[in-house]
């Protein structure tokens, strides 16, 4: 039996001679191997063990031929292989992500601050009053709390257009807010940043997003001067968007700080708002339990999308958040 094996399987040229050998000697019904195995039983006890060895060691030797002869006809069952097919190519490369311009904007701007020693701190985009107005100095009355100019939350109380009910909360409309919970944790001296999205009910245009981000910078120390405040805009600007950057401070107002100014950069021959800065208000310090008269400081926050439209040409915010992998690809 084995010698027949052998010799079958050693001849098999082709799939299917190779087929008919299989079953012929190891087919599961009618193989000839499966014939001598019926056949034990009938072999007298003292010779069992014998005859066993035997079988096993004729069993293997079929089951080496049959493998011999399956890889020297190319690996046996080949018929759902398509025969074209080339496993030595380069393989589809995935289509994967990459990081959106704002985020990639966001890194680069905690670069840029990190290495003058500000470090990125967060605050939580639903707030309540406290912090989006009342301990920035903003009084109940001021317009910057209209409802109208800001995304209440219709909490059951909230709905009510009370704005002055307990637990009443809005996305926060400005990164500000960071300012009072850092200053409401810590002690001076203090120089973080926090870049962030704020919300803001505008009509979408060019220049215009309902939600857009700004980078909040606030230092706190003793003896901190307007001074200090444009030099590390200056230095930040001339980092970020190149050292022929021209920079503009214009008076203007705060409830936050005082005196305040608005932070302009000339971008082709125009000057354009890039966002506000100020020395911190004696109000804002008092909200927040520290003495003015023994520490000063100063805030600014800037518009990140602005920031990143200037550095790349983009002109129109709102390809930024259209999703069109077109435009994204880009950066
Ligand atoms: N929070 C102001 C705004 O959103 C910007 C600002 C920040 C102004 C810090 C002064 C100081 O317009």
């Amino acid at each position: 039996l084995q010698c027949d094996a052998q010799s079958a399987f050693d001849s098999a040229d082709d799939a299917e001679s190779f087929e008919a050998a299989r079953v012929a000697f190891t087919g599961a019904k009618k193989g000839r191997l499966k014939d001598v195995q019926k056949q034990m039983g009938a072999v007298p006890n003292e010779e069992k063990k014998t005859a066993g060895l035997k079988l096993n060691e004729v069993k293997s030797a079929i089951q080496t031929a049959l493998e011999t002869a399956q890889s020297r006809l190319g690996g046996g069952d080949d018929s759902g292989v398509d025969p074209t097919f080339d496993p030595t190519l380069p393989g589809n490369r995935p289509i994967i992500g990459h990081i959106h311009p704002i985020t990639q904007t966001i890194n680069h701007l905690m670069e840029i601050m990190g290495r003058m020693g500000f470090e990125a701190a967060e605050g939580p985009e639903v707030e309540d009053p406290w912090h989006n107005f009342v301990a920035l100095n903003i009084p109940e009355d001021h317009p910057a709390r209209d409802p109208l100019d800001n995304f209440y939350l219709a909490t059951a109380a909230a709905a009510k257009a009370d704005r002055n009910v307990e637990g009443e909360q809005l996305l926060r409309s400005q990164t500000s807010t960071v300012q009072i919970r850092i200053m409401e944790e810590r002690q001076p001296p203090i120089r973080i940043i926090s870049l962030g999205r704020v919300y803001r009910p505008d009509q979408p245009d060019a220049t215009h997003f309902p939600m857009f981000h700004q980078m909040e910078g606030l230092l706190v120390d003793k003896n901190v001067t307007m001074a200090n405040l444009k030099t590390v805009l200056r230095v930040f600007a001339t980092n970020y968007l190149g050292d022929d950057v021209e920079i503009r401070f214009r008076p203007s107002f705060f409830p936050f700080t005082e005196p305040s100014v608005e932070v302009d950069f000339l971008w082709d021959g125009t000057w354009i708002e890039f966002g506000g800065a100020g020395m911190i208000d004696p109000n804002v310090f008092k909200a927040v339990g520290y003495d003015p008269d023994e520490v000063s400081g100063f805030a600014f926050g800037l518009g990140v999308e602005r920031l990143c439209m200037r550095r790349h040409g983009i002109t129109d915010i709102r390809d930024l958040y259209s999703g069109d992998l077109r435009f994204l690809r880009q950066f």
